[in-house]
């Protein structure tokens, strides 16, 4: 896909689309423009992108120009595609019906769609989240005399995470530790600081769906290494000569990873892996963005530890971010990237580009609550465990042909639905009244049709309604035609 350009060509439209005939007698112009509708509605495809011409699309789809043409004049009828006689067609939102409210990325605020598995965050430890705010408020007298920007986050709060990294066997001061707006802030600020558009990123497929966008943002092209999964266990993992042959040959400006608890996957890197990784950093300087969102979610025992603390605690080869919204609260918004103290001043002054600092009210309640995170930390474990154990039992009694893998910490199950059918099921999901993340939201080139990602984060009755609905769509795959779901799916 060339960014620039704002235009996908044929063959890596042919790519994106994957799997996309019918298994059925379905009309192959009516899958198409299913399957477009989605990339679009789920942000595979950017918006306002030029498509190929009918012609092309044609012969890379092997297809007649007739089909390709019906399935345009469904997305335009849709409004998913807009064209201007003799010059293109290119994506669109679409806008939903006339005087209705304006569509929102955030479908968990629109209760056409009640029912969502798309994100695997957590509810709010309320108690503890009230106590800490009504504290904070407190504590927040003292900074009303200033003037309430701070580039590198509240010395109160990165005291807090650089106790956090210190406890969990990486030592830590203050002076390496950046507040950011959650991880994804911190995942941007980094590209934004360490790439630069046309530069290589090394990640992991699949991979977090919001980290390769913004990769993409940033006009940086994502080099995929595979995951490995083992087929009697399932378990997903790292394949270390793989990687390494990868950095070898690509040379990345950076490498994204998640160690723990994968987002999707659940894998976790163990510890002599995370000892390879860091090595191979220093031989070729190529510096890790560490991804431990998930690293305080651990379910069943202690986990291997941080990547960082293989590097040494000045190491420039390794940037660890973090988030207080998976194991806390995501409607803080706070998160955190820790690396040598030199690093931390220049991921600050490139900051001043993007949002010049975070809310202090939010930081303050963030601190108090790291406070308390082993506590809240052992009853997110009780909940997951809980939750991960009943969406199991569940799954294979409604969908025996399906195959889950059992994560030991994270908030998701990585599913194989044993056909590749993800993205039609998402389609058939929606007209159920249900959000799903299809599989190859998390991938490139639509790989990944046979997965689905499943949250542990519901309460029972939650859960047990959406996958009835989940059931029905399943039984009803075969119908998948053209139909508009008006939002595109936000996942977390
Ligand atoms: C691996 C990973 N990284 C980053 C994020 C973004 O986290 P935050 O809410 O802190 O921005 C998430 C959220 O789902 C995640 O799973």
């Amino acid at each position: 896909m060339d960014h620039t350009e704002r235009r996908v060509g044929a063959r890596s439209f042919a790519r994106l689309l994957g799997e996309w005939r019918p298994a059925d007698g379905r009309r192959l112009a009516s899958a198409l423009a299913d399957r477009i509708r989605l990339l679009v509605l789920d942000g595979r495809l950017p918006l306002e992108i030029r498509v190929p011409a009918e012609r092309e699309l044609a012969g890379a789809l092997a297809v007649s120009r007739t089909t390709v043409a019906a399935a345009y004049d469904q997305l335009r009828d849709a409004a998913v595609l807009r064209s201007r006689r003799g010059a293109g067609s290119w994506t669109r939102l679409p806008t939903g019906p006339p005087g209705g409210a304006p569509p929102s990325p955030f479908f968990l605020l629109d209760d056409t769609a009640p029912h969502e598995l798309a994100h695997a965050a957590l509810p709010a430890p309320s108690e503890h989240l009230r106590r800490a705010t009504t504290a904070a408020v407190h504590d927040l007298d003292a900074l009303l005399g200033g003037h309430g920007y701070d580039l590198l986050g509240l010395p109160v709060l990165r005291t807090a995470i650089a106790g956090r990294f210190t406890a969990r066997g990486l030592p830590t001061t203050a002076d390496q530790v950046l507040v950011t707006t959650g991880a994804q802030g911190a995942i941007a600020l980094v590209l934004a600081t360490l790439t630069g558009p046309g530069d290589r990123v090394l990640v992991e497929h699949p991979t977090y769906p919001n980290a390769l966008d913004a990769i993409a943002a940033r006009g940086a092209h994502p080099v995929p290494v595979p995951m490995t999964t083992d087929p009697g266990t399932r378990a997903d993992g790292w394949d270390l000569d793989l990687l390494t042959a990868a950095v070898r040959d690509a040379a990345p400006r950076l490498a994204y990873l998640i160690p723990d608890f994968q987002n999707p996957t659940g894998a976790v890197l163990p510890a002599q892996d995370r000892e390879r990784l860091v090595d191979l950093a220093r031989r070729t300087g190529t510096p890790l963005l560490v991804d431990e969102t998930l690293a305080e979610l651990s379910l069943d025992g202690p986990s291997p530890p941080p990547v960082g603390s293989f590097g040494g605690p000045d190491s420039p080869h390794v940037l660890t971010v973090g988030s207080a919204s998976k194991v806390i609260w995501g409607g803080l918004r706070v998160g955190w990237v820790r690396a040598s103290a030199p690093m931390v001043r220049r991921l600050a002054a490139r900051r001043a580009a993007l949002d010049l600092g975070g809310p202090p009210l939010e930081q303050l309640i963030t601190a108090r609550l790291l406070g308390e995170v082993e506590e809240i930390a052992a009853q997110r474990r009780i909940e997951v465990t809980a939750a991960r154990d009943h969406l199991l039992g569940r799954l294979s009694a409604l969908f025996p042909g399906w195959a889950a893998n059992r994560p030991t910490g994270g908030l998701f199950l990585w599913v194989d639905v044993g056909a590749p059918v993800s993205s039609r099921l998402a389609v058939a999901a929606r007209r159920h009244g249900l959000v799903i993340a299809a599989g190859p939201r998390f991938g490139l080139d639509g790989a990944f049709e046979r997965r689905l990602r499943l949250p542990c984060t519901l309460r029972r009755d939650r859960v047990d309604a959406a996958l009835d609905r989940l059931l029905l769509a399943w039984a009803g795959l075969d119908q998948v035609e053209a139909g508009v779901p008006p939002e595109p799916v936000a996942v977390a």
